[in-house]
C-alpha cells in the first residue's frame, strides 16, 4: 500500500464530503466516501442500516469496509464518516492509509449545517443542541489525538478549507 492517501475525519457537518470532492478535483486524486460506499454495499442508506441492524452493526460494517479498502487506496481523498475514529483499531489503519486531517467544527457550526437534515440517525432528536454537545465532548479528544493536522472550519468557504490544507 502507498501511503499517498488524503484522509478526512471530523464530525458530521463539518465538511469532509464537499470539501474532500473539492480537494480531489483540484489534486487530481480520486475521491471515496466511507457512507457512500456501505450504501452501496449493503443497498440501503445510512439511516435504514441502522434502523434495520443497529449502531454496532453500523460500526462493524465500517471497520470491515476500512480493512477491504485499505489496500486499494491509491492517491485518494477518503472522506470519512464522523464516527469512524471512535475504534481505535479503525484510527490505526487511517493512519497506515495517510495524512489523516481533522475538520473541526464548532457546536454552532454543525447544528447550523445540519439542523434540518434527515439523513443522520444520530441526530433525529427532540434536542439537537443537546445531542451534538454530547457527541462532539465524547469525540474531540478522539479526532484530534487521530489527526496529523487539525484545521478549523467554522466560517469559512469549502475553498478557504482546500487552501489551508494544501498551504
Ligand atoms: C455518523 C456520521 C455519518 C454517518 C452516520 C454516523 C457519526 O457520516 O456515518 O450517520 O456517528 O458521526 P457523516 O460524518 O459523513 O455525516
Amino acid at each position: 500500500m502507498l501511503a499517498n492517501n488524503i484522509i478526512l475525519i471530523g464530525f458530521m457537518g463539518s465538511g469532509k464530503t464537499s470539501v474532500g470532492i473539492r480537494l480531489a478535483e483540484k489534486i487530481g486524486y480520486n475521491f471515496k466516501d466511507t457512507d457512500e460506499m456501505i450504501v452501496a454495499q449493503e443497498g440501503i442508506d445510512i439511516q435504514k442500516i441502522f434502523l434495520k441492524y443497529g449502531e454496532d452493526m453500523f460500526r462493524n460494517l465500517e471497520s470491515t469496509l476500512l480493512l477491504s479498502i485499505m489496500d486499494t487506496l491509491n492517491k485518494t481523498v477518503l472522506s470519512t464518516g464522523g464516527g469512524i475514529p471512535i475504534r481505535d483499531r479503525n484510527v490505526n489503519l487511517l493512519r497506515l492509509m495517510g495524512q489523516v486531517i481533522y475538520l473541526r467544527a464548532s457546536k454552532s457550526t454543525v447544528i447550523d449545517r445540519l439542523s434540518g437534515d434527515t439523513t443522520r440517525p444520530l441526530l433525529k432528536v427532540d434536542n439537537l443542541d443537546e445531542r451534538v454537545e454530547k457527541l462532539l465532548l465524547a469525540r474531540t479528544a478522539i479526532y484530534e489525538r487521530a489527526a496529523d493536522v487539525i484545521i478549523n472550519t467554522d466560517g469559512k468557504t469549502i475553498d478557504e478549507i482546500v487552501k489551508e490544507i494544501l498551504l
